[in-house]
């Protein structure tokens, strides 16, 4: 275990199982669409490249950098799109990949923006969900819930770091007060 975490969470077989149990409910789901999954970059990455390889059907991809956490361990408030969505969304069906919910800010706004911007259905599938939402959004798909504590790992970070641990742990308190 790095040497900056309490302790692990969510170990690399429990997500690697349930990343497969979320590909093959999404394959069954849309077995008759091409569904274009979107990457929320870049919390999501690891989760959503993991996600990708784990759906037996054909699927789009699509990449945007949303962000509202900046280098902090609170959300700011307001969404930030830091790099553009290239895809066309207009008439398809997307699933927003994420790899955590705390506020629910991020999905909230973003999935309207898309069906604003003319997707034919958003649907939401996350990793991980913290207990108490601000905004309410409806998650199609779910790894986990976890408890309010902060985390990093398997594409999480603290100020950068932690991204490329290839499991969930909380993040010593020492480390961000
Ligand atoms: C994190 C995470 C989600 C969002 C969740 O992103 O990856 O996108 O916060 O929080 P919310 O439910 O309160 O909106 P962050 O802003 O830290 O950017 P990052 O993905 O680049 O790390």
């Amino acid at each position: 275990m790095h040497k900056d975490l309490e302790e692990i969470i969510l170990h690399e077989a429990e997500i690697e199982q349930r990343v497969k149990e979320l590909g093959d409910a999404i394959a069954k789901d849309y077995k008759c669409q091409e569904p274009l999954l979107i990457c929320i970059l870049r919390g999501a990455v690891i989760f959503f490249a993991d996600l990708c390889r784990a759906i037996d059907i054909p699927v789009q991809m699509g990449f945007v950098s949303l962000s509202s956490y900046k280098d902090g361990t609170s959300s700011t408030g307001n969404v930030e799109e830091r790099q553009k969505l290239m895809a066309d969304v207009k008439g398809k069906a997307v699933i927003l990949v994420e790899d955590i919910i705390d506020t629910g800010l991020t999905l909230k706004d973003y999935s309207q923006n898309l069906l604003d911007r003319g997707a034919e259905s958003v649907e939401i599938c996350c990793l991980l969900k913290k207990p108490e939402q601000v905004h309410n959004v409806d998650v199609q798909y779910q790894g986990f819930d976890i408890e309010n504590r902060f985390v990093v790992g398997y594409g999480l970070d603290y100020a950068e770091q932690y991204r490329n641990l290839p499991y969930v742990g909380i993040l010593k308190k020492e480390i961000y007060s």
